[in-house]
């Protein structure tokens, strides 16, 4: 990145030694497993019969038939072609029924499907890609969403952005689009475009912004007043995660979204929501998910009309403290990737709390 901001913005490298969220609980219905494609690569995710989760590279190591086509009794899956079975958590093979036993001198136990750790969160099935350099280092838990006291209701929404999971992400850390993206009689106009001053600090692996006031430009944020000053902390947290936590008295919200990559040039958006305001209403969660889904959907749209320019040249510039967060989250990237490549710790490319100033 050049001193004017000019950035020439790489296909992105998708990190290693992270947890992804590869699809939601939901779509896994009865004992079946489902695939799904993540950085990259086809997989089978599912639940074994005591309903711990499992990911298996959609891929026979026999003579690569989709593992997918097989058939699986809750323990192991079964290779459509030849039968070769794998334990689903695993991926250690169990029995090829061609050898002869007594005569054969395969050692079955020495193949292995590739299988992923995976774990069930917040109602997703997470799935680990570790760093190939690293594969014996620890797995760290999977990534929980905060939740604070009493009954709580929560939503899931997703979206398909037709971007890498750069833009995806620097598109959700962006402060100065909402004025022009999210413009809506409930949210914001363009009218209402101020002044905007926020502390950021550095968090292991990411930034936050330290808990404020949230901004009184916003409908939302009025109607939670009654319950006392709400206090807002965003974070955002490498390989993909943004946290929002807003607290007012007892009463809380939490949210994340995440960016997923897909392939090297899609994404996904998972946008996660729990809180205990209003939870005795019937129709607030139907009334959340409506709004939440609008804008998922603006996003959506402006992603895929970018991703039409960003087709003729990948010519992009950073500028000021609007654009910082993107400049932040490059920065925290590469940070990230030369500790891989180093073994030493990472650098933060934050040292200390930095004031930023913008409108929005
Ligand atoms: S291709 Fe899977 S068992 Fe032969
Ligand atoms: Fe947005």
């Amino acid at each position: 990145m050049s001193d004017n901001g000019t950035h020439e913005s790489a296909v992105p490298a998708a990190l290693r030694g992270c947890w992804y969220p590869a699809m939601r609980s939901a779509g896994l219905r009865g004992r079946g497993p489902a695939t799904v494609e993540l950085l990259g690569e086809m997989l089978v995710v599912g639940r074994d019969g005591q309903r711990r989760a499992f990911a298996l590279r959609d891929f026979c190591p026999h003579r690569g038939m989709p593992l997918s086509a097989g058939h699986f009794d809750g323990e192991a899956v079964e290779c459509s072609y030849h039968g070769w079975r794998f334990d689903c958590r695993s991926g250690q093979c169990r029995d090829i029924p061609s050898l002869v036993p007594g005569e054969s001198k395969v050692k079955v136990e020495r193949i292995h499907a590739a299988a992923f750790p995976a774990d069930e969160a917040d109602g997703y099935m997470w799935v680990y890609f570790a760093d190939p350099e690293r594969s014996g280092d620890p797995v760290p838990p999977v990534p929980k969403l905060w939740r604070g006291e009493g009954r709580a209701r929560t939503v899931h929404l997703w979206c398909d952005l037709a971007c890498d999971v750069d833009q995806g992400i620097i598109g959700l850390m962006d402060p100065a689009h909402g004025p022009f993206v999210h413009q809506s009689w409930w949210w914001r106009k363009r009218s209402s475009i101020q002044l905007k001053e926020k502390v950021f600090e550095p968090i292991p692996a990411g930034f936050r912004i330290r808990p404020h006031a949230p901004s009184a430009n916003s409908a939302p944020y009025k109607l939670l007043k009654v319950y006392g000053q709400p206090v807002t902390t965003i974070e955002f947290v490498l390989p993909n995660m943004r946290f929002e936590r807003i607290e007012a008295g007892k009463y809380w919200f939490s949210s994340r979204a995440t960016v997923t990559p897909i392939t090297s040039d899609r994404s996904r958006i998972d946008f996660v929501a729990s809180w205990n305001i209003f939870s005795w209403l019937p129709f607030v969660p139907w009334i959340f998910r409506k709004f939440a889904a609008t804008f998922l959907r603006q996003d959506q749209q402006t992603m895929e009309k970018q991703a039409v320019g960003l087709a003729r040249s990948r010519r992009q510039m950073l500028i000021d403290d609007a654009d910082r967060p993107a400049r932040w989250y490059f920065q925290l990237k590469e940070a990230y990737l030369e500790a891989q490549r180093t073994g030493q710790p990472m650098k933060h490319p934050i040292a200390e709390p930095v004031t930023l100033r913008w409108r929005s």
